[in-house]
């Protein structure tokens, strides 16, 4: 299969790319789109056979279930029910962040696919703000299920070229819609009545709607933080995922650091600031500072799976990442960090 890349720069290829678009995903196929987080590779998702092509072209293991986008805002009932303890929370939450990088788990409709949830009674359901994915999306009128575009374990691409590296051959086409708004994938929660005043919302994947947004509209709590019973059990948050094939180490502080003979490393840097101690370490075959001078989480955020999949193909022996500080987005940026520091 060869796999076409379509522009969306000007109004006349927007058109013809969306309808080329939509015309495969109604035949049943994959096609990979552009949103505000990450590109993703979409199908039909009440369509099964469409689902399961997206299983097989990431070589994605089915216990791990995909988000499902819906056209618009106000179609969750396309997919989703709403309990009624949670209604108002998670209006609250439509209103405020939808369309946007949010992901709400919640208990799905009988038309959704086993193979879209992995069999679990729930789905995870955003609507996505990215133009170009809503064209596509609206065109269709239907939801489209929609994991990242990349191979299973893989670092998430963030432009159409990150999706050719990662999909070359096995997909149809790429819609081209430049380069990702946030660079990290959408922020997943589960919203909870647990007899408090105010709802609790399990954070099931930290993302860039960070705990700050959530806090004034229920109490939100890391997954990782929940202790015991109250435990869930999130299918497909591995502890090893947005993984370079370049092992890459996490140096928590600078002096745990002494280069090898004859090996060769390169540096993940938030600001390149020499004070922080990391930039003459070593001899570094590369230093890519994410967010240049005093350090800004949104563009770091933006450039961080761009930099670990450049400094992956420079055939280095090892990548050493800076950390950041955990606050706010860097919550998001630091949890992709460890798992690109766990090995598979
Ligand atoms: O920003 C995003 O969310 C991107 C773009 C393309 O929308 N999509 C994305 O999908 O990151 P993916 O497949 O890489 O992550 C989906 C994750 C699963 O690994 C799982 O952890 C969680 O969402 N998930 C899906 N359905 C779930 C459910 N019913 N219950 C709990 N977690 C679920
Ligand atoms: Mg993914």
């Amino acid at each position: 299969m060869t796999t076409q890349i379509l522009p969306t720069d000007f109004p006349e290829d927007l058109k013809s790319s969306v309808s080329e678009a939509a015309r495969l995903l109604a035949q049943g196929e994959v096609v990979a789109l552009p949103t505000e987080t990450v590109y993703g590779l979409a199908a039909d998702a009440l369509n099964a056979d469409a689902v399961a092509k997206i299983f097989a072209a990431k070589e994605r293991p089915t216990f791990d279930p995909l988000i499902v986008h819906i056209p618009h805002k106000n179609d969750l009932d396309m997919v989703a029910e709403v309990p009624e303890n949670i209604a108002k929370a998670v209006t609250k939450l439509i209103e405020r962040f939808w369309p946007g990088p949010l992901t709400l788990v919640l208990p799905k409709k009988a038309c959704v696919p086993d193979i879209v949830t992995s069999g679990l009674p729930t789905v995870a359901v955003r609507a996505s703000s990215n133009l170009v994915f809503n064209r596509v999306a609206r065109t269709l009128g239907k939801p489209l299920a929609a994991p990242s575009a990349n191979r299973f374990g893989a670092i998430s691409p963030t432009s159409a070229n990150a999706v050719r590296a990662e999909l070359d051959g096995r997909i149809p086409l790429i819609l081209d819609g430049g380069a990702c708004l946030h660079g990290l994938e959408s922020t997943i929660i589960k919203v909870e009545d647990v007899g408090e005043s105010k709802p609790r919302f399990v954070v099931l994947r930290p993302g860039p709607i960070t705990m700050d947004d959530l806090k004034p509209f229920g109490r939100p709590v890391l997954l990782k933080n929940l202790k015991g019973d109250h435990k869930i059990e999130v299918p497909g948050q591995l502890p090893s995922h947005y993984a370079p094939r370049t092992p890459l180490r996490l140096l928590e502080a600078p002096d745990d650091f002494i280069p090898e003979h004859g090996k060769t490393y390169a540096l993940l840097s938030f600001c390149g600031d020499e004070e922080d101690g990391y930039l003459k370490l070593a001899d570094w075959k590369q230093t890519f500072v994410l967010s240049p001078g005093k350090g800004k989480m949104p563009e770091a955020a933006v450039r961080f799976f761009f930099a670990l999949r450049e400094l992956d193909n420079l055939g280095v022996d090892e990548i050493i990442a800076e950390p950041m500080q955990e606050r706010g987005l860097g919550i998001a940026i630091m949890d992709r960090l460890r798992r690109a520091a766990t090995k598979r």
